[in-house]
């Protein structure tokens, strides 16, 4: 069995028909890029994933269980995490207490502990941001912004986690060190990786496999060099252009 299985899968949003009839699986441990021109319905895909919005048709199976009609707090506790196009850390908090709130999401509060505080400190290393435990989010730039959002995906745990165009806004330094953490989150922590990603010349040196989305529908799906050769996948890009 997959260990996630997408099932014909369909979002309306009144008449307009964001995500339609959309199948897919991925199984443990791959990293997965979804791309598509803008519009495509990628982010869409992960809300019906997450639990943000409900479906209109399909079936969603995460390592066994359904998670049809789960609100987005169960769906993290069965070890979904995502991140967010627009970042939303908790300004006024620190870095520190932003990954806080991701244990609290996961377990519920049960106060501080010498193993939460360590587990904190394990991941604001591995993201790059031991330096700026202490630090309020607010006065951190794009890329720690960026480092903290995934920081607070993995406290919750995650078996899967969502990651949504994570490299837009960055300088190519930036951009190596955002592709090490990424293949670092699958390697160190054993986490499934589904990410939306413009950047494709990045998203190429990491991903597994490719899935294309144009017009709700998955167009395309296979082995990434393959998937960009392909004919109706350069016409989606090509036709997004000469609009
Ligand atoms: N909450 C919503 N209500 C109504 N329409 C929506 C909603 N969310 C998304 N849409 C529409 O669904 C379609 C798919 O949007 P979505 O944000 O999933 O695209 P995307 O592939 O993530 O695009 P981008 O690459 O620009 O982020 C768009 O036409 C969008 O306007
Ligand atoms: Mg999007």
């Amino acid at each position: 069995m997959a260990f996630l299985d997408v099932q014909h899968v369909t979002k309306r949003f009144g008449g307009l028909t964001a995500v339609a009839d959309v199948s897919f699986q991925m199984e443990q441990g791959e990293i997965v890029g979804l791309i598509g021109p803008n519009g495509a319905g990628k982010t869409t895909l992960f809300n019906l994933i997450a639990g943000t919005f409900p479906f209109d048709e399909g079936r969603i199976v995460f390592d066994g269980e359904p998670l049809n009609g789960l609100k987005p707090y169960h769906v993290c506790r069965r070890g979904i995490a995502r991140t967010f196009q627009i970042t939303r850390p908790f300004l006024e908090m620190t870095c520190y207490e932003n990954v806080v709130v991701g244990f609290i999401g996961r377990d519920g509060f049960t106060g501080e502990t010498p193993e939460r505080r360590r587990r904190a400190e394990e991941i604001l290393k591995l993201v790059g941001l031991d330096e700026f435990l202490h630090t309020q989010a607010r006065h951190l730039n794009l890329i720690n912004k960026k480092k903290l959002e995934i920081a607070r995906a993995l406290a919750t745990r995650p078996k899967l986690i969502l990651l949504d165009e994570v490299l837009g806004g960055l300088n190519t330094g930036e951009m190596v060190q955002a592709l090490d953490l990424i293949r670092a989150i699958r390697d160190r922590f054993g986490v499934t990786v589904l990410w939306i990603e413009h950047v494709m010349g990045a998203l190429m040196q990491v991903v597994e496999r490719l899935l294309v989305l144009d017009g709700g529908r998955l167009i395309c799906q296979g082995d990434p060099q393959t998937v960009v050769r392909d004919p109706r996948v350069i016409e989606a890009y090509l036709g997004e252009a000469d609009d």
